[in-house]
C-alpha cells in the first residue's frame, strides 16, 4: 500500500549550521513522539544535503534535494546533477515546483529529462504539479495538472512510476495562506489518482503517494490529511520550525 509522508520543503532558507540544528532538534521530536504516523523528509538547500545526512539517522528522516540538473554531466557551470544529489546520502529529490517552473523556465520537456535522471540515479521525486488562480478561475485545473502529468511522466514504464511520489500544490495557495479547501483537494486527488488508473492500471495508482502543498499547517493538516486520496503533504512556511513541523506531521493519524 502507499506510504503516508510529510516532507518539509525549506526552500532558500537556513544557513549551514540553522540547517544541521534543525534537523537534529526534529530527530530528538520525532524519537520523543510515539505517534508519528508518516515518513518524515527534509528537502535541504543542495549545500546542506551531505552534512544533514551525516547529522541525523536518515533511517528515521529521508532527506531530499530541491531540484537537480537536466544533464548527466559536463560543462553546466552552477548545475547539481541527480548523481551529485545521491553522493550525499540524500534519497528522493523535489521536481517541478512551480517557483523552478515560474521563475527558473522549467517545461514539462526539462521535467522528463530530471525525472529520467533521478530515477537512474536511484533517487524518487517528489514531483509537484497544480494550477494558477487563472486556470482555476477559468476551470482549465483538471486539464492542466493531466498535462503536466502526462507530458512529464507518462512515458516512464510502470516500475518506474511506481516510485514516483507526486505533490498537488495549487499555485494560488503556495505561501499565500490561502489553502485549497479539504474537498478541493480531494477532488483534484481523486483526479489525479484516476489519471494514473487510467494510464497504469489501479494497483499503480493506489500504491502511489500524492501530497497535498500550498499553506499546509498544524491547523488544517488533519482534516486534509483524513481525506481518502490525499496521502500527506509537501509543507514550506509551517517546515521552518521544528514544532510547527511536528504540528503538521501530528495531522497524520
Ligand atoms: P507553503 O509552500 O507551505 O509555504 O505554502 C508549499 C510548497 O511550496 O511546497
Amino acid at each position: 500500500m502507499r506510504k503516508n509522508i510529510v516532507a518539509g520543503n525549506w526552500k532558500m532558507n537556513k544557513n549551514l549550521q540553522e540547517g544541521i540544528a534543525f534537523a537534529q532538534e526534529l530527530q530528538v521530536a520525532i524519537a520523543d513522539n510515539d505517534k508519528v504516523k508518516c515518513e518524515v523528509i527534509i528537502s535541504t538547500p543542495f549545500i546542506h544535503l551531505a552534512s544533514v545526512s551525516a547529522a541525523i539517522d536518515t533511517k528515521k528522516i529521508n532527506v531530499a534535494a530541491q531540484n537537480c540538473a537536466d544533464k548527466a554531466s559536463g560543462a553546466y557551470t552552477g548545475e547539481v546533477s541527480a548523481a551529485m544529489v545521491a553522493s550525499t546520502g540524500a534519497k528522493y529529490v523535489i521536481l517541478g515546483h512551480s517557483e523552478r517552473r515560474s521563475y527558473y523556465g522549467e517545461t514539462d520537456a526539462i521535467l522528463k529529462e530530471k525525472t529520467v535522471l533521478a530515477l537512474a540515479n536511484e533517487l524518487k521525486p517528489i514531483f509537484c504539479i497544480g494550477e494558477t488562480k487563472e486556470e482555476r478561475e477559468s476551470n482549465k485545473h483538471f486539464d492542466v495538472v493531466k498535462t503536466q502529468i502526462e507530458n512529464a511522466l507518462f512515458e516512464l514504464s510502470a516500475a518506474d512510476f511506481g516510485k514516483i511520489v507526486l505533490a498537488y500544490e495549487p499555485v494560488w495557495a503556495i505561501g499565500t495562506g490561502l489553502t485549497a479547501t479539504s474537498a478541493q483537494a480531494q477532488e483534484m486527488h481523486a483526479f489525479i489518482r484516476k489519471t494514473i488508473a487510467d494510464k497504469y492500471g489501479k494497483e499503480v495508482a493506489d500504491n502511489t503517494s500524492i501530497l497535498y502543498g500550498g499553506s499546509c499547517n498544524p491547523g488544517n493538516a488533519k482534516e486534509l490529511f483524513s481525506c481518502p486520496d490525499i496521502d500527506g503533504g509537501l509543507i514550506g512556511g509551517a517546515s521552518l520550525k521544528v514544532a510547527d513541523f511536528m504540528g503538521v506531521i501530528a495531522g497524520m493519524e
